[in-house]
């Protein structure tokens, strides 16, 4: 096999965690879909197609070395969401999360010397790195713009604007 047990391993992990991801954006869509807020639910619904196509990278990578991937079933995701606020702090969280995932297999392809592996990598550093800054971006609106409803408007707003980009 063109990769350790360790790394497929692993990397099986980050297939289902990035399809939790996908689904757990979807639910995230369909809160601000209900609660009227359009603009963040086209926004995560983008970001939910984003996540799945994360995890077909990876099943590609595999795919072409011929290596078999496990499918995984998802999690229904907590239903807990209360605010748009706490929307974007749960979705940071998660980016977290993920860049730490990612970080932890690039740690080891690096030590195992799996050159192919770390270059696939890189783009999912990159990616985090984007991650991160986006949703760290938005959080900060409610610190300058406000948390009533006006200013939640406009943070609605801002992310149609994010969404059709
Ligand atoms: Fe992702
Ligand atoms: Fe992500």
């Amino acid at each position: 096999m063109k990769v350790s047990k360790k790394i497929l391993n692993l990397l099986h992990d980050q297939i289902a965690m990035e399809a939790n991801a996908s689904n757990y954006y979807l639910y995230l869509s369909s809160w601000c879909k209900v609660n009227g807020y359009e603009g963040a639910s086209s926004f995560f619904q983008n970001h939910s197609s984003e996540e799945r196509e994360h995890m077909l990278k990876i099943i590609q990578y595999l795919n072409d070395l011929k290596i078999n991937t496990v499918i995984p079933s998802v999690s229904k995701p907590s239903q807990n969401v209360k605010s748009l606020e706490q929307v974007i702090k749960n979705s940071l969280a998660n980016e977290q999360k993920v860049t730490k995932s990612i970080d932890k297999i690039y740690g080891v392809a690096q030590n195992e010397n799996d050159h192919r592996t770390s270059i696939f990598l890189e783009w999912f550093v990159r990616e985090q790195i984007e991650e991160e800054d986006l949703f760290e971006s938005i959080l900060q609106k409610f610190d300058v713009i406000g948390r009533d409803k006006l200013a939640l408007h406009e943070i609605d707003k801002h992310l149609q604007k994010l969404s059709q980009k």
